[in-house]
């Protein structure tokens, strides 16, 4: 996989991919998004009502249309145009401003102008994180907060993945390729390759801070009881950890 292949090759395939990707989708996002991520991006914000927030990549939008109901004044941009077209249709009384954009340049977007910015499973996905880093910077006000989920960099290399035994028994994680920087193809679906960027944990640590924000919390989301009970194949999730969530905060 060439090194410097980039964000215009990656949405070409969102683009293709967002029709299966959306169906995949309720509006509590997938099940991993209902399990794992959207506990832990609530439990993160420190208020939502009356707040201008931007979901920066936001799909088929269904944080955007939570986070409108839970009282958010929300700006939602995606560089997918299917996936914005999707999103709109999807969007029923709440308030939603779409807007079409790279999130590594915002330019139309004003400074300061976000209380709250989230990006969920986002930043992976494009090719200059550093970019988004700093637009994220300029985009939010004084003591705004950046959140924002990964797969977890640690453990979702290029080539990770189960081994499992001759029975088909899953015996331990197997991680490759950590210091690789750059893209990589996953399979989704039956036919789909997304592209994924991958960078080391010192990476984004280093960028948010050269980037000016403090980080102001980490979770490396587990199943709660609840979620257990309700989806318990999923108790095989404190063996290892899918994802990462960022707070970040400009002081
Ligand atoms: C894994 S999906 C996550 C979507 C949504 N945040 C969610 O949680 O359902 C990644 C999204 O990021 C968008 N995306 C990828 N690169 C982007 C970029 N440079 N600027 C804006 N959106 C981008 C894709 O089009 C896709 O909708």
């Amino acid at each position: 996989m060439a090194r410097n292949i980039g964000t215009e090759e990656a949405i070409k395939r969102w683009d293709q991919f967002a029709d299966a990707y959306s169906e995949m989708h309720t509006e509590q996002g997938d099940r991993h998004k209902e399990i794992f991520l959207n506990p832990t991006l609530f439990s993160l914000m420190d208020k939502v009502e009356n707040q201008k927030v931007l979901d920066a990549g936001c799909g088929e939008g269904y944080l955007s249309r939570l986070l409108a109901k839970a009282g958010a004044n929300v700006t939602a941009v995606d560089f997918s145009k299917r996936m914005l077209e999707i999103a709109k249709e999807r969007t029923g009384s709440e308030q939603i401003i779409y807007k079409y954009g790279n999130c590594e340049d915002l330019s139309f977007l004003e400074d300061q102008s976000f209380d709250l910015i989230v990006s969920n499973m986002v930043i992976q996905d494009l090719a200059d994180y550093e970019k988004v880093f700093l637009e994220m910077y300029r985009l939010l006000v004084k003591g705004g907060v950046f959140i924002f989920s990964l797969l977890h960099p640690c453990f979702v290399t290029p080539n990770s993945g189960w081994e499992k035994d001759q029975n088909g028994e899953k015996m331990h994680w197997n991680v490759d390729q950590y210091f690789y920087e750059g893209a990589y193809e996953q399979r989704m679906g039956e036919q789909e390759k997304i592209l994924l960027f991958h960078r080391t944990l010192t990476s984004y640590v280093n960028t948010a801070i050269q980037s000016g924000f403090l980080i102001d919390g980490l979770i490396e989301p587990k199943p709660s009881p609840e979620m257990l009970e309700k989806y318990p194949t999923f108790k095989e999730d404190f063996r290892c950890a899918d994802f990462i969530v960022f707070k970040l905060r400009k002081p």
